[in-house]
């Protein structure tokens, strides 16, 4: 028996890209194993180059890398592990990628354009890639870009148990920025004891990237503590029209919650100078130290893909962890 178990110990081994090895580390933690040693460097031109310091052979192997700003770096030195894992024998592996670069480039929005999510789904499998796991994927739809099991994990719990604690349910209000999330909200709503939903009407220009045109609000928010929910927050342009229209219709205070903190260029100033009471994140991204201000909430993701990797290479249910969530 113990010896059956040292065995299935030394099948799972966790990787770790240069995006965030602080995360991978907790990742390992959680599972009570190292961090398989990995040498990586940049060659002068910019090229990456990766080598694994142990015998990876048979493993059920997960690549863990966060698709950070600069993006294409990110995403080229994971599909450059995931193909070294497979050249060294590896016997499964899984691409862990906490926040999935490019999720939002899912349609045509006009002819001519790309769709980039299905690109690097298939870049991944072309890598040598079994199955994905991802936190909140931009829409579900992604899942059926990557040809092989992809395991959605959801930050709602995390999240919505959080905001749960510290408001008032009796004045609270989920609100959507956008017609798209509406069913995120439903949920929340439901994880919250059934509180009214509210959405904003957003429309946004595809010819001028990172910039919405936030409407008016659909729901009644006077009075009410409101809670922002969204998948992201880039340059913080959706999330603070949206606080302004709500206050703007007569809520009371306002508090963001989303999952993926990319916070780039303006992101930090205007959040700092609006007046929601708490942004609430997750760590699927690094936050750097001069990008945290007071009212920023950062709850560790670590325990979830602890627990979901658990579940894989034990052969358990990933579906189980997020019981009555549809
Ligand atoms: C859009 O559909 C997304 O869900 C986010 O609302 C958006 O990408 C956030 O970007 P930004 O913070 O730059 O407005």
């Amino acid at each position: 028996m113990s010896e059956l178990r040292l065995a299935s110990e030394k099948r799972l081994r966790i990787f770790s890209g240069r995006a965030f090895p602080e995360l991978a580390e907790q990742v390992a933690s959680e599972l009570g194993i190292p961090l398989t040693p990995t040498s990586a460097y940049d060659f002068a031109n910019g090229e990456i180059f990766v080598r694994f310091e142990e015998s990876v052979r048979g493993s059920d192997a997960f690549v863990i890398q966060s698709h950070a700003n600069p993006v294409n770096k990110q995403i080229m030195e994971q599909l450059i592990m995931v193909d070294a894992l497979k050249r060294a024998s590896a016997k499964r592996i899984t691409v862990v990628a906490p926040f999935y670069g490019y999720a939002r480039q899912d349609k045509k929005h006009r002819g001519r354009e790309p769709i980039t999510a299905r690109l690097m789904a298939d870049l991944f499998k072309t890598a040598g890639a079994d199955r994905l796991m991802c936190v909140d994927l931009h829409t579900s739809q992604i899942q059926g870009f990557f040809n092989g099991p992809v395991d959605h994990l959801f930050a709602l719990p995390l999240l919505a148990n959080y905001v749960g604690s510290k408001v008032d349910r009796s004045r609270l209000t989920i609100v959507s920025p956008d017609s798209g999330r509406v069913r995120v909200a439903e949920r929340w709503s439901d994880i919250l004891g059934g509180c009214p939903i509210a959405f904003i009407h957003k429309t946004r220009d595809p010819r001028i990237p990172n910039e919405s045109t936030t409407g008016r609000v659909v729901g009644d928010v006077q009075g009410q503590t409101c809670v922002v929910i969204d998948d992201m927050i880039d340059t913080a342009g959706t999330i603070t029209k949206a606080v302004d229209a709500l206050f703007n219709e007569g809520a009371s205070e306002v508090i963001v919650a989303a999952t993926h903190a990319v916070l780039s260029g303006p992101a930090v100033e205007r959040l700092k100078n609006s007046r929601v009471s708490e942004v609430v994140v997750t760590d699927t991204l690094p936050i750097a130290e001069e990008s945290r201000f007071d009212r920023l909430t950062v709850l560790p993701i670590a325990p979830l893909l602890g627990r979901a990797i658990r579940e894989v290479f034990e052969d358990g249910s990933v579906t189980s962890l997020f019981d009555g969530l549809s």
